[in-house]
């Protein structure tokens, strides 16, 4: 089937390994998949007061989530939690009340970071985040990826073969959740 993927990238930083990560797991898709990033580094913070009219910024969000059937997080962890980048894109994307982007969205959660804990503490906070915003989360297998240096080349390779054959399961994983899902609650 084919379908398209928004991918969040929770790093706004140009040397980002969390964005090497989301490139080469773009490039493991399956046939007919279709993947496209979600910008959130224009987004202003955001407050209650958006909900009487929202601008321009978090309508484009809402769209991009609109016109994508499942959502890729890829993030690393900040102090043990999530960017505020992230979770300020995620709180625009859940308002206005009532008209929240990620219902029933199937999703799923992956990160990398230097050190060797793999962003597992802020995947939970996401988790628990992303669960209230009920999207339909793949709970496993999760993907904890300790980055080394040249871990994914310039043309979003995976060097390492143990670590490519781990995504590429994470990614087929992710494909038959994703069909699942939209099995039983069909995406505009
Ligand atoms: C970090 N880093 C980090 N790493 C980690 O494993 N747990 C943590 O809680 C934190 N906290 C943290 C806070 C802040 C403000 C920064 C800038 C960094 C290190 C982090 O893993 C490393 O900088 C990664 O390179 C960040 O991912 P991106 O931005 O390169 O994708």
């Amino acid at each position: 089937s084919s379908y398209r993927v928004g991918v969040f990238i929770g790093s706004l930083s140009s040397k980002s390994i969390n964005r090497k990560l989301a490139q080469a797991l773009m490039k493991m898709g399956a046939e007919g998949v279709e993947f496209v990033e979600i910008p959130i580094k224009d987004l202003p913070l955001y407050n209650h007061d958006f909900d009487a009219d929202y601008p321009a910024e978090g309508k484009a969000l809402k769209d991009a989530i609109a016109s994508v059937q499942a959502v890729l997080f890829v993030s690393p962890e900040y102090n043990r939690s999530i960017p505020g980048a992230l979770k300020n894109a995620i709180d625009w994307a859940s308002r206005p009340w009532g008209q929240n982007s990620f219902d029933h969205k199937p999703a799923a959660i992956i990160g990398a970071s230097i050190g060797a804990i793999g962003t597992a503490v802020a995947q939970q906070s996401l988790r628990a985040v992303m669960a209230f915003c009920n999207a339909r989360l793949l709970t496993s297998p999760e993907a904890y990826i300790h980055f080394t240096d040249g871990l994914v080349d310039d043309d979003g390779n995976v060097t390492n073969e143990g670590t490519k054959e781990f995504l590429q399961n994470f990614m087929e994983e992710f494909h038959e959740h994703t069909q699942r899902v939209l099995t039983v609650l069909p995406q505009d």
